[in-house]
C-alpha cells in the first residue's frame, strides 16, 4: 500500500526530511586521516576562531533547553530545535576533533565547555525575554553562522577543514529556515506579533556571546550576510528592518558595523 503522501507534508517532516538529505557522519565523512597538519597550523587565527566556535556549538543544551520549555505546545518547534541540538553537536564534536587532530592549542577542556554554560546560565538568569525574542535571536544567529562557516571554509587553506566548513554552513542554512518558519506560522496567526520580531532583530545579539562574550567574526561587515540578514526579516514582516530601525532609533543606521552593534539602541 502506498502511504498518502499528506503524511510527509507536515512542517515538521520536511524538515527531519531534509536533515536527513543532508546528513553526514563525523566519523565516516571528514576524512581525518588526509588532515594537513603543518598547513593547517599555519593559520592560527582561523583556528581560534573555530576554538571558539566550537564552544558555542556544545552549549546548545542551555540556549536550546530555554527554546523548548516555551514551545512544549508546538509540535514543529519541538522538532527543529531537536534536530539543531543533534547537529549542533555534531558541529561541536567534529570542530573539537579537528582541533585535537592538528594539535591546537590550548585543547578545549570539559570543564571549559561547562564553564562557558555557567556563564550563559547566569547572564540569563532572571532576563524576561518573550519566546519571539528568542526566536528571532536564534534565527538571526543561525543566519549569521551559515555566513560565519561559509566565509571561514574559504579563508581555509587545508582542504578538509574547508570541506567540513561547507557541511556545516549547509546546516546551518536549514536551521535559521527552520526557525525563520516557527516565526512565519506564529505571524499568519497573529500579525500583531511583527513589531515585536522587527524590534528583536533591531536589537539583535548573537546567542554565543552568553557563552563567549564576543563571537568571532568570519569577514567584519560581511554586506551579503547583512544584507541577507535584512532580507529575512523583510520576508517574515513586510517591513524592511531599515526603515523600522529609523523611525525607532535616535542615532542613523552604521551598515559598515555588524547588525549587532548597529542596532545596539544609544542609551
Ligand atoms: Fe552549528
Ligand atoms: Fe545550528
Amino acid at each position: 500500500m502506498k502511504a498518502n503522501p499528506a503524511l510527509f507534508n507536515r512542517s515538521y517532516a520536511k524538515h527531519a526530511a531534509a536533515a536527513d538529505r543532508a546528513g553526514w557522519s563525523v566519523e565516516r565523512d571528514i576524512g581525518w586521516d588526509s588532515v594537513d597538519a603543518d598547513l593547517a597550523r599555519q593559520t592560527p587565527d582561523l583556528l581560534d576562531a573555530l576554538r571558539d566556535a566550537a564552544i558555542i556549538e556544545s552549549f546548545h543544551p542551555v540556549n536550546l533547553q530555554r527554546l523548548l520549555r516555551l514551545t512544549w505546545d508546538d509540535v514543529d518547534a519541538g522538532v527543529a530545535f531537536s534536530l539543531e541540538m543533534y547537529e549542533g553537536f555534531k558541529h561541536f564534536h567534529a570542530l573539537r576533533t579537528y582541533l585535537e587532530v592538528v594539535g591546537h592549542t590550548p585543547a578545549l577542556t570539559d570543564a571549559e565547555l561547562v564553564d562557558a554554560r555557567r556563564r550563559a546560565m547566569a547572564e540569563d538568569a532572571g532576563a524576561d525575554r518573550s519566546l519571539i525574542e528568542r526566536l528571532v535571536e536564534f534565527m538571526l544567529s543561525e543566519h549569521l553562522a551559515s555566513y560565519f562557516f561559509r566565509r571561514l571554509g574559504a579563508q581555509a587553506k587545508e582542504p578538509v577543514l574547508e570541506g567540513l566548513l561547507s557541511l556545516i554552513a549547509a546546516d546551518e542554512v536549514r536551521h535559521a529556515q527552520s526557525a525563520s518558519d516557527i516565526i512565519a506560522r506564529r505571524i499568519a496567526s497573529d500579525a500583531s506579533l511583527v513589531p515585536a520580531v522587527l524590534n528583536a532583530a533591531a536589537d539583535f545579539h548573537h546567542f554565543g556571546e552568553q557563552a563567549i562574550g564576543e563571537v568571532p567574526v568570519a569577514m567584519p561587515g560581511d554586506p551579503l550576510a547583512l544584507r541577507t540578514f535584512a532580507r529575512r526579516i523583510e520576508r517574515l514582516c513586510g517591513v524592511r528592518l531599515v526603515d523600522h530601525m529609523k523611525a525607532t532609533l535616535d542615532e542613523p543606521l552604521d551598515v559598515s558595523r555588524t547588525p549587532r552593534r548597529a542596532a545596539r539602541r544609544a542609551s
